[in-house]
């Protein structure tokens, strides 16, 4: 039985973007074909184009991540982080009693999954380099969070040196991360 991938989607600048905009294609082309196989096995979900305002509505939130099972962050590494929306997502929506705490099980088994591009290359990411911290390690509090929202906690997928990155090389990480996506639905 194939499952279903809720891609949540955040970019501020998405007019501007490159490296994001290369992999969300993927994940458009694929919500587009399930659409017409009627089968939705994608949906891509653009935060800050639903949300200009920050305003998010809770109920319609859970409501996608309960019709779904695995969850994906895609979004550009903002100073070792996420854009800010994204933080405000998962303050408000992961509520105590429904992702946490007490009955709060509506996210038990489902698998997280962070899609994440870095304008500093892979070797800026480790102790003795620029960034000194690995991304696994600048990545904990959602892996934390993850933890304890008893998600399923996948390795990140990462486009270093996104600035950089020519046609091929966008091209190389669509690719692979289309393989991330089939292999998520065939579970
Ligand atoms: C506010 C801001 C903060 C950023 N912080 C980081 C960072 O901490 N680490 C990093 O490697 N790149 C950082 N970058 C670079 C972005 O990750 C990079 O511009 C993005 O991955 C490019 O993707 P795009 O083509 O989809 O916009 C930052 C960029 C901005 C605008």
């Amino acid at each position: 039985m194939p499952k279903s991938v809720l891609i949540l989607f955040a970019h501020p600048s998405y007019a501007r973007s490159r490296a994001n905009r290369a992999l969300r294609s993927v994940a458009q082309d694929r919500a587009l074909r399930s659409v017409a196989q009627d089968r939705e096995h994608v949906t891509v979900h653009d935060l800050y184009e639903t949300y200009p305002n920050f305003l998010i509505d809770v109920e319609a939130e859970q409501r996608l991540l309960l019709d779904h099972d695995h969850i994906v962050l895609m979004h550009p590494l903002f100073w070792y982080s996420a854009p800010s929306l994204v933080k405000e997502w998962l303050d408000v929506v992961l509520d105590y009693g429904w992702a946490y705490g007490e009955g709060g099980t509506a996210l038990a088994g489902k698998t997280w999954t962070q899609v994440i591009t870095a304008g500093g290359p892979e070797k800026s990411y480790c102790s003795d380099g620029l960034n000194r911290f690995s991304i696994d390690e600048l990545l904990r509090p959602f892996q934390a969070t993850a933890n304890l929202c008893q998600c399923v906690w996948q390795a990140p997928f990462v486009l270093h040196a996104s600035r950089q990155a020519t046609p091929e090389i966008l091209a190389e990480a669509a690719a692979k991360f289309s393989a991330l996506l089939e292999g998520l639905i065939d579970g």
